[in-house]
């Protein structure tokens, strides 16, 4: 700086003065202003549009995979590809001590380094690219936070390509920068590039990378819906061994485990000894070695974590004398005299209780399934048999009414259903008046065939 500008510098600093605008209280004031602007806009961000909360944190979750809050995800992006960079990649603390250290130096640094006394931006090239280069590459690194770089396929194409919009194009440019900090249209050129380039390849990344499946939602948010909802899971896949009350100490109709002797789950035993975690963690990983498989999806199974919960939750709100159940809904609207139930209304959620543990695709069923109205009147071995409008020996009737099928040689060839346990009286009497009135499928069909 020449005498010439310093002069000029304390002159204008002399006329502001003049004219009374200060640091303390005018600029002080106006920064007031901004940040109260920014803390109301945050206020009503968080009350009207918030971010959704994960689901309640569970110490007994191995599978959890802990990751940053947002605005760091680009130093983990980081981290994550300069893992990837050949030779100094696996020096981790180059990457999470040097390079910030560097970073932080270079910034505290510039004043010194770029002493212009200049404020418009036109004569502070220098800063202004590199915050352009460092705040680019930082939004793109948090926008491809979530893209692997390795693919599910082995591929590293996304990853190597993110490696060179990520680190090393900014670090190119970075030096560039530095080396010729006295040419100002070098810098900008190379600064345009920089940025265009990185956009362009992070933009390809994001255009090929698959699509993910939809993150598991939490669908039962108040307690009568967690329960439902662990109840339904519970008949699909627990009532086939445990049956529809957990009451079940000798497994039946199941392939491998017939005759196999069992702790009644809905037992003192079981709910006063396993707490809710470890309830959680039996069902994930099941008792491979007794039978029961695994439930939870990252021992292989079909449920997500929440679905484990919703079961547990059902258990012991309807089993553990401890826990008083609220008033849950009834599985199906009680029927008048005369009146005849409908697949829709009765007959589908009995049959999601009692039945779909078994007869559904993959089970020992002698291929019956039920999880449709179509199946049920059309499928399985005995498919002509099972369920004949207005006949009372349908196999479906006599099986849950206590009365196996058997060959003409006497020889029991369907047991009775569900094989562990029968079913209540009421329900019995929702299939009888079901099938022998035809098999009505909607409420409206079953309206027009009930008398008052
Ligand atoms: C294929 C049959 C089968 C299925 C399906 C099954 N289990 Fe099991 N389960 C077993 C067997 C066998 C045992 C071991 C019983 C024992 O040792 O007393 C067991 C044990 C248990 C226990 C521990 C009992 C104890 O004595 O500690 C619980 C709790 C349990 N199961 C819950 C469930 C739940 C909840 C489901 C559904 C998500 C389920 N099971 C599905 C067969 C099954
Ligand atoms: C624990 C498993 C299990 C449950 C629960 C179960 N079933 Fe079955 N079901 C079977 C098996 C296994 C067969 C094959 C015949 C046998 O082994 O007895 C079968 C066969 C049948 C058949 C004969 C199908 C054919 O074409 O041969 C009918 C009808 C039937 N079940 C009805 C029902 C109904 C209705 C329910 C619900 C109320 C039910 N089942 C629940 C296991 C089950």
């Amino acid at each position: 700086m020449n005498d010439e500008t310093k002069k000029q510098i304390n002159e204008r600093y002399e006329r502001k003065l003049e004219k009374g605008e200060r640091f303390w209280p005018d600029t002080i004031f106006k920064d007031v202003v901004m940040s109260l602007g920014i803390f109301v806009l945050l206020l009503l961000l968080a009350t009207f549009v918030g971010i959704p909360a994960e689901a309640k944190a569970d110490p007994s979750d191995t599978s959890y995979i802990p990751r940053p809050e947002w605005y760091f995800l680009f130093l983990f992006k980081f981290l994550a590809l300069y893992g990837q960079l050949p030779l100094i990649g696996k020096i981790e603390w180059l990457a999470t001590v040097l390079v910030p250290t560097i970073a932080l130096g270079v910034l505290t640094l510039i004043p010194f380094i770029e002493k212009s006394p200049h404020r418009h931006y036109g004569k502070r090239i220098l800063p202004i690219s590199i915050m352009i280069v460092m705040v680019v590459g930082i939004v793109l690194l948090t926008l491809t936070s979530e893209v692997p770089t390795v693919a599910e396929d082995g591929s590293t194409l996304l990853g190597t390509l993110q490696t060179i919009s990520g680190i090393v194009i900014p670090t190119i440019a970075y030096l560039l920068l530095f080396a010729f900090k006295n040419n100002t249209r070098f810098m900008l050129w190379t600064t345009g590039l920089a940025a265009v380039s990185m956009i362009f390849l992070s933009g390809t990344v994001l255009a090929l990378t698959p699509e993910k499946e939809a993150e598991e939602v939490e669908v039962a948010t108040t307690l009568t819906e967690q329960i439902t909802a662990g109840q339904d899971l519970y008949s699909i896949h627990c009532t086939e061994c445990h049956g529809d009350d957990g009451s079940v100490a000798i497994i039946e109709g199941v392939e491998g485990l017939e005759g196999e002797k069992i702790t009644p789950i809905n037992s003192r035993d079981v709910l006063y000894t396993i707490t809710d975690a470890s309830m959680v963690e039996l069902i994930s990983y099941g008792r491979p070695n007794a039978g029961m498989p695994p439930y939870g999806k990252t021992y292989g199974g079909e449920l997500s974590k929440s679905e484990i919960d919703y079961i547990t939750i059902f258990m012991r709100y309807s089993w553990d004398d401890r826990f008083e159940a609220p008033v849950l809904p009834e599985l199906f609207p009680p029927l008048a005299d005369g009146e005849v139930p409908s697949y829709d209304v009765h007959i589908q959620p009995i049959v999601k209780r009692y039945c779909i543990s078994c007869h559904r695709p993959g089970k020992d069923n002698n291929n019956y399934l039920m999880t449709t109205y179509e199946e049920i009147l059309t499928t399985g071995d005995h498919a002509e048999f099972n369920v004949i409008a207005g006949n009372e020996t349908s196999y479906l009737l006599q099986t849950i009414q206590g009365q196996p099928i058997l060959d003409e040689n006497g020889e029991e060839i369907i047991s009775i259903m569900p094989p562990s346990r029968l079913l209540n009286e009421n329900v019995v009497d929702v299939f009888m008046r079901w099938i022998m009135n035809g098999m009505p499928q909607t409420a409206a069909d079953a309206a027009a065939l009930s008398t008052p």
